[in-house]
């Protein structure tokens, strides 16, 4: 019946989607396919969450302030739920997954809530939610997710995120990813292969291999089939397609680092020389009680070999303050440490308890006093130790790959170096999507400036 298509493909066209992304990478990636999904349903995805007829949240828990971020979004839509019936809220991903009862007694107004394996059926549960006029609750982890090829619309033509496997079976003591995530899923090689193939054809030109833990990577070779890759293998794999001039991937678990590894990232040219290694404590008591199954010194070491192997590679890392029962000693070794290994950059979190984790039945735990000046001693170091690093570059010649025009300062063009350093530069609009080679002339702590050589 044509009239009735017609209008349905006129109502469902005129309806509008807004996603908003908190937390990791991942997650980035979940939206942009969720969004394509969307997309390719017929829906239009806008960027203004006051037109939308649908507001998803994508959340995150891996911190109490990532939660409660999302818990202000959703106050805050309270009274335009009231005025608007037909808006449909929902919340989806790792929050959802882990506090779905919660989000159901306290947020009424919350329509949809679809957990870290529903993302790629998220279409079908606003239309199943609008149908029906419930609250559709989905966070059934026992069914999986599509991980094939999944339609995906992309915020940048240059760069992809591509996730090689998903979930995480480590159980650090402070990590809540384990039971939000479930337990991990690597994806076939050739899929990942062929979904590379497709970005490099679209235009990309850098792709990052995403996984809670891409070291422990083991995809079949065939979809279905016998054998398995490693993600050396991966790789190398990857470094082979045509158009793919850089590849960089996250997050690797120090405990699992083979040598196999080192090789492959030395050998492969596109695979650029910045590596993200969480070191989380520089105390081996910590380490000990955080699960992390290694000691500083095995770390040490093995950032030796790294840089044995690729002696220009940039190190970032993650470290947690105020893990229970931290002494003010155990503290000063994490600083010690990061002198130590000299990191390019850190991202430096206060501990912050998780339902369901092991740590948070740990004690003493740490006085939230202590919590913040530790934290702000460690942000000031690595802002120290981060602009030495950023001034030994000076007058060195390095490769960027142009984004587009600084959002700071328009007149001036902006991209990453191999080592995943902000630059900026003069230059035309030409240059945006190209490889350049620019001279440091002067830095601060995030930036490096420079003219085109
Ligand atoms: N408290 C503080 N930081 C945490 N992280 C994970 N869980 C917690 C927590 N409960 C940090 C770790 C991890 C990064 C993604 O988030 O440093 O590497
Ligand atoms: Fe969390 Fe540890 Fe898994 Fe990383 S490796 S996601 S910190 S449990």
């Amino acid at each position: 019946m044509p009239t009735s298509e017609a209008t349905t493909t006129y109502e469902k066209s005129a309806r509008k989607v807004f996603i908003r992304t908190f937390g990791c990478q991942m997650n980035e990636y979940d939206s942009e396919v969720m969004a394509g999904l969307f997309e390719l349903d017929g829906w239009i995805i806008t960027e203004n969450e006051s037109e939308a007829d649908v507001i998803i949240l994508n959340t995150c828990s891996v911190r109490q302030h990532a939660e409660d971020r999302v818990w202000g979004a959703l106050y805050d839509l309270r009274g335009r739920a009231e005025r608007e019936p037909n808006l449909i809220i929902g919340v989806c991903g790792c929050m959802a997954q882990g506090r779905a009862k919660d989000i159901a007694r306290n947020c009424p107004h919350v329509r949809l809530i679809a957990g870290t394996h529903a993302f790629s059926r998220l279409p079908e549960l606003v239309e199943e939610t609008s149908r029906s006029g419930r609250t559709v609750v989905d966070i059934d982890a026992s069914r999986m997710p599509r991980l094939g090829a999944l339609p995906r619309k992309r915020k940048s033509r240059l760069k992809a995120f591509v996730p090689v496997m998903r979930g995480c079976e480590n159980f650090c003591a402070y990590c809540v990813v384990p039971y939000v995530r479930g337990p991990e899923i690597s994806r076939s090689a050739d899929e990942v292969l062929s979904e590379v193939e497709t970005l490099a054809r679209d235009g990309c030109r850098e792709v990052t291999l995403l996984g809670q833990n891409v070291n422990s990577y083991c995809g079949p070779r065939k979809t279905g089939g016998t054998g398995s890759v490693k993600f050396a293998e991966l790789l190398r794999m990857i470094g082979g397609v045509n158009g793919i001039l850089r590849i960089r991937f996250m997050t690797s678990h120090p405990k699992d680092f083979p040598d196999e590894l080192i090789r492959a990232m030395a050998d492969v040219p596109a695979v650029c020389e910045h590596l993200h290694l969480p070191l989380q404590s520089g105390s081996d008591r910590v380490l000990e009680r955080m699960n992390r199954k290694y000691t500083f010194g095995s770390y040490r070491e093995l950032v030796g070999r790294i840089r044995d192997a690729i002696p220009s590679i940039a190190l970032s890392t993650d470290i947690i303050v105020g893990f229970p029962g931290e002494t003010e000693e155990e503290y000063n070794r994490t600083a010690q440490a990061m002198e130590e290994i000299g990191f390019d950059s850190a991202f430096i979190f206060k501990y912050s308890d998780r339902e369901k984790t092991r740590a948070a039945e740990f004690e003493p735990k740490v006085a939230q006093r202590g919590i913040v000046r530790r934290h702000a001693e460690l942000l000031k170091l690595q802002e120290r130790i981060g602009a030495e690093k950023n001034r030994g570059l000076i007058g060195a010649r390095v490769e960027v790959l142009v984004e587009g025009y600084s959002p700071r300062n328009p007149e001036r063009l902006f991209g990453r170096t191999r080592t995943n350093k902000r630059a900026v530069f003069e230059g035309g609009e030409d240059l945006i999507g190209t490889l350049v080679c620019v001279t440091i002339r002067e830095v601060t702590p995030l930036t490096l400036i420079g003219d085109l050589s």
